[in-house]
Order: C-alpha cells, then structure tokens, then sequence
C-alpha cells in the first residue's frame, strides 16, 4: 500500500521523468494577488505564467501546491472537504496540450510501476459538451478513447462541471475529470447513473485536467488567451483515500498518527464530525503559522484565529478529557517536516502562537461567557471582551435549539444581524485607527529580511555584550539599516580586541546554536520578574511583547512555569519584527567599537 508521502514522490518523479521541472509549493499566501486570502488552487501562484509571462523554470513544470479553502467551514468534517490540501499539478505553459495530458493522466493512474497501478476498469470520464464559449470537447473523448476508456464511460457535461476557472477573473477552460469506481463492483453506468453514483460517493473524482486557453474578466469569457496551457490538480487527499481503500482521507495516514495522539489525549469525542474538524483545523492552523500569518482580528489573520477558536469549541464541546490542543502542534510539524523542510526551523515558533492563541482564547471565553449570561450584546462581548460573533450567533443558537428561546434568556436583546454588527464594526474601526497607530512599533525603519535579520543579531548581541562585560551593560540606543545594525551601552571604557572576539564568538556560536526566536505578550510584572531588556526611559502598556531567543527544552521549562533556565539567552522587551531561528543570520561580524559620549560606547557590526 502506497502511503501519502510516496504518492507524492511517484506524481513527481513522473513527470520529472517526462520533461517537467519541479518546483516546490509556494506560500499559502499569494505573492501579488490581493484578490485573494489564500491560494485555493495550485494554479494561483501560476496566474501570471499561464497569461504569458515566461517562466524561470521553463514551460514544463510540475509540483505539490498548499492550499486552503474555507469558504463553507460547515461542510468540513464530512469526507471530502478539507480546509487545507495538497494539490498535485503538472503543468503545460504553452507547450504540450490535450493529448500528451490525457496519455499521461492515464498513465501515471494505471501503470503499476511508474504510476499508482489503479485498475483502468474502474475509471469513469467526464469532457465538456460546449456552449458559447467553445464547442464540444470531442477531441479529449477521442483521445481518453485511444488511450483505453471504452465511449461509454465518457460523459458530457455543461460548464458548470466542466469548465474551470478560478472566480471572475483570469485563465480558464474546458476541463476533463477523472472518476474512480471506490468499491469495484460498479461497472458500466448511463449519464443519469454516473450523476448519481458521483452524488453517493460510490464514485469520486480524483483529477482534474484542465485545458487554459481561454480568458475571463468580469465573469464573462472574453476570448483565447495567447497560448495553450495544461493546469492539472489531483488532491493528495483523494488519492490517498484512494490508493489506500478508504472512503475518506481522515481515514488515512495522512490523519491516522493524529487521531490516535488525540485518542490517546482527549479521550473519546461524542461526536466524529467534531473530531475530524479538530484535526482538519489545527493542521490548517499549523499550515498558516509556518507561512507567517498570525491571528488577528481581520483578514487572514481572522481565519486562522477562527480555525483555532473553531477546533477548540468543538474539542470543548465533544471530547472526554478536554485539554489545550497546542500540545499537537509538534506532531503535525513532525509529521509533515520531511516533505516541507521549514517546519522543521519554524516548529518552536508555530507551537507557540498557537499556544499563546488558545491560551487567550481561553480567557476571552470565561470572561465573555459570564458576560453573554449577563446580556451583553454581540457587539460589546466583541469589542470589549474580544468574544467573536460567531461564537454568540451559536450559543445563541444552541439555546434556542434548547428549552431558552433566545425571547426568555434575558430581558435585554442581544439579538444583532451580521449586518448591522459588520456596520458598527467599521465605524468602531474607523474610530480607533488613529489611536492605535504605533501602539507596538519595533523602530525599524523598514522591514525588509536584511534588517529583520539584524534585529535579531542585536538582541543577541546585547546578551553576548552582558555575558562578557558584565550584567551592568544597558542598551542606551539602537539603529539599524540594512547594511548593518548600531547598538550605543553603558561601559565605561574601550574594550580589548580578546573582548570584542569572545563577543562575536558567543553570537556566532548560538547562531549556529539553531535557537529559536519567540514573541510572547505577557503582564509588564511577569516581563519584568523574568529580567527582560528594558529600553532606556521607555514607558510600557501593561500588556508587553516580549522576545526570547533559546534552546527547545529552555522554552519547554518556561512553559511549565519552572523559570526560564539556563538555555533561554536572550529576553527583551520588543515589539519585534524578527526571523524564527537564529540559524538564518550567517556569520556575524563586529566591524567598530567606539566611545560616543563619558560611559557610553557604540558597536557597529554586520552579518556575512
Ligand atoms: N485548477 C484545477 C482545479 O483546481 C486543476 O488544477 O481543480
């Protein structure tokens, strides 16, 4: 039985074999396409390419695209929706066209040594009947018949099914989809037999051929594009199930190690649409951290604290033994880190803003829930209590559906449509723009990676500073441009070069220590309490962000509240930003040390 991670390594080595290029999945995040929160198709990154624009990698390309889709949150938990998959994609920019992508769609699902050895007798294949648009697709049901699908097992279908595009806007086409018969015993079926077998499940569709040679704006088709372009998608997801006889891929090993983590955690859940949604979501979560999204109050950030808050309702709600949820987030990057290597520098990270996440989120659930039961409505519980309007559209709900009708649970109305809540939200925003503005600035002038990257050097090298000068040294000013970063302290004489090159080695050396940078927002006390840097005559909230730089098992003591040990190294008061890992600094390098004013000296110093 094939596993998840060799179907992989089979669909590209494939076409790697046949001309393709691999390339490696781009961000969840498109690059330039504000349009959109999320690339929702492997062919997003590609939009450019596929309207013309020559590729780097040549016009042959194939890869394992990371994609989210969550426009209806209600129906995962069933057996086909997922709000994160891995779309598997080969790739024509205006070269090979319908009868090399047929050959090879057949040929990498039946041939039992190159491809996944599915048996031919089992699939089932759809082509466009035309509009329009464009006419009949019997080319593709010729060729789909030359390679062995007998013309009974080709049906035509209108655009809705078969034609695809990604929204309004962009390159599109007719498209071919494969189906497999899941228990074998199906057979030959008429059109209406086939609709209603895809309806049941007794037949799903496995892939996607999509011919692109058409473009849409507006909705409307408005003519061919200037080249012919393949953009096929098989969901790793489907073809798992496929491949290893189950109905759906929650069944698989590409969800098995976390149910039995959860199993073993959480006890039973009453409910095993509520389980999968556990698992469906936090591995999304886990996903979204490692491409940089935080959560927040809107946009992508909102979806990804939506995912958490959703996964930890239903846990809450469904499981035995509820406990925090973050303690799976290692096994999903562990899971997943040899295919997506960056989860392995990234693990620390992603672990702790799903952490600090559902810990506020557990907070903001016993104060809002005390506050719901006292009639607040939905707009303060969110602005005053951060208690999202979801969550009071269920519980609202939830009463309903019980004894309380939502007219007797309190004398006051908490009753708001989206609308109006959507409506006070925007004045409310308009409102606080101007006060919020450069509450957690970081002082960077700008935040590209070079100056990111020197951020982080200068942490580590005040704490380098500390170790060998003594815990008397303070920061008394900062500057950092992209060629190098400044840092003004207190010492009241010239240090001696073996000084300077103890301090540079200790940098150098936890650089190469691979320890991990974490932002963490905690009361002002507790910051203070565990020696945080403070900038010199700087005032604080009472809420700060707090940067620690160190060792695992450091961050695995601080969590249990056993103090911070010897492995974290570094701790400052910060409103960031910074990169993950020091491991990405390369060779840092000392380059000027000079008296700027009585007691107060200036490094000035690089990374190579
Ligand atoms: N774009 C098509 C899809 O998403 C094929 O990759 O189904």
């Amino acid at each position: 039985m094939l596993s998840s991670n060799e179907i992989r390594q089979k669909f590209l080595d494939f076409f790697e074999k046949r001309g393709h290029k691999i390339l490696p999945s781009a961000s969840l995040v498109p690059e330039n396409d504000p349009s959109v929160l999320f690339n929702t198709a492997g062919m997003q990154p590609l939009v450019p390419y596929l309207m013309g624009q020559k590729h780097p990698m040549g016009t042959r390309l194939a890869n394992i695209q990371k994609c989210v889709r969550t426009g209806d949150l209600d129906d995962i938990g069933d057996n086909r929706h997922f709000s994160f998959f891995e779309m598997m994609g080969n790739w024509s920019l205006g070269d090979y066209f319908k009868e090399d992508a047929i050959k090879w769609s057949y040929e990498f699902l039946t041939n039992p040594s190159e491809g996944l050895g599915l048996d031919p007798k089992r699939l089932y294949v759809t082509c466009f009947e035309g509009d329009e648009n464009a006419g009949k697709d019997i080319e593709s049901a010729n060729i789909w018949q030359n390679v062995g699908i007998p013309e009974n097992r080709i049906y035509f279908l209108p655009a809705e099914d078969n034609w695809w595009s990604p929204g309004d806007n962009g390159p599109c086409g007719p498209c071919s989809e494969m189906f497999y018969d899941m228990s074998g015993a199906i057979g030959d079926l008429s059109k209406e037999e086939f609709i209603e077998a895809v309806r049941k499940e007794d037949v799903i569709e496995i892939w996607n051929d999509v011919f692109m040679e058409y473009e849409k704006k507006d909705e409307k088709v408005i003519g061919k594009l200037a080249q012919k372009n393949v953009d096929t998608g098989a969901g790793l997801e489907r073809i798992t199930a496929v491949m290893q006889g189950k109905k759906t891929a929650y069944d698989t090993d590409l969800f098995e190690y976390l149910f039995n983590e959860m199993d073993t955690t959480y006890g039973i859940f009453s409910d095993i649409k509520s389980k999968r949604i556990v698992a469906d979501h936090i591995r999304t979560a886990v996903f979204m951290i490692n491409d940089g999204i935080i959560p927040s109050n809107k946009d992508k950030g909102y979806v990804l604290r939506r995912l958490i808050r959703r996964a930890i309702s239903h846990a809450r709600r469904s499981a035995t033994n509820f406990s925090q949820l973050f303690y799976l987030v290692d096994f999903i990057t562990n899971h997943y880190k040899n295919f997506y290597p960056e989860f392995e520098k990234n693990r620390r990270y992603i672990h702790e803003i799903f952490k600090d996440e559902e810990l506020s989120f557990s907070l903001t659930l016993e104060r809002g829930l005390k506050e719901f039961e006292k009639g607040t409505d939905a707009f303060m519980l969110f602005t005053s209590y951060g208690f999202p309007y979801e969550l009071t559209e269920e519980l609202l709900k939830e009463k309903g559906k019980g004894k309380i009708t939502t007219q007797n649970i309190t004398g006051k109305s908490r009753i708001m449509s989206k609308e109006d809540f959507n409506a006070k939200m925007a004045e409310h925003q308009k409102l606080s723009q101007t006060a919020s503005a450069g509450m957690f600035k970081g002082g960077l002038a700008n935040h590209n990676e070079e100056t990111v990257k020197l951020h982080t050097a200068h942490h580590l090298l005040l704490a380098a500073l500390q170790q060998v000068l003594g815990k008397s040294v303070k920061q008394r000013g900062s500057n950092i441009t992209e060629e190098r970063l400044r840092i003004d302290f207190t010492f009241d004489r010239k240090m001696t070069d073996e000084e300077k090159q103890k301090v540079e080695d200790i940098v150098n050396e936890k650089i190469k220590a691979g320890l991990s940078v974490i932002r963490k927002e905690m009361p002002l006390t507790e910051a203070e309490k565990l020696g945080a840097e403070m900038e010199f005559g700087a005032k604080y909230p009472e809420i700060v962000s707090v940067y620690f730089i160190g060792d695992d098992e450091a961050f695995i003591t601080l969590d249990k509240g056993e103090g911070q040990g010897g492995g974290i190294f570094s701790i400052e008061f910060c409103g960031g930003p910074h990169i993950n890992n020091t491991n990405e600094l390369g060779t840092f390098k000392i380059q000027k040390e000079e008296a700027v004013s009585a007691g107060v000296r200036r490094i000035k110093a690089i990374l190579m």
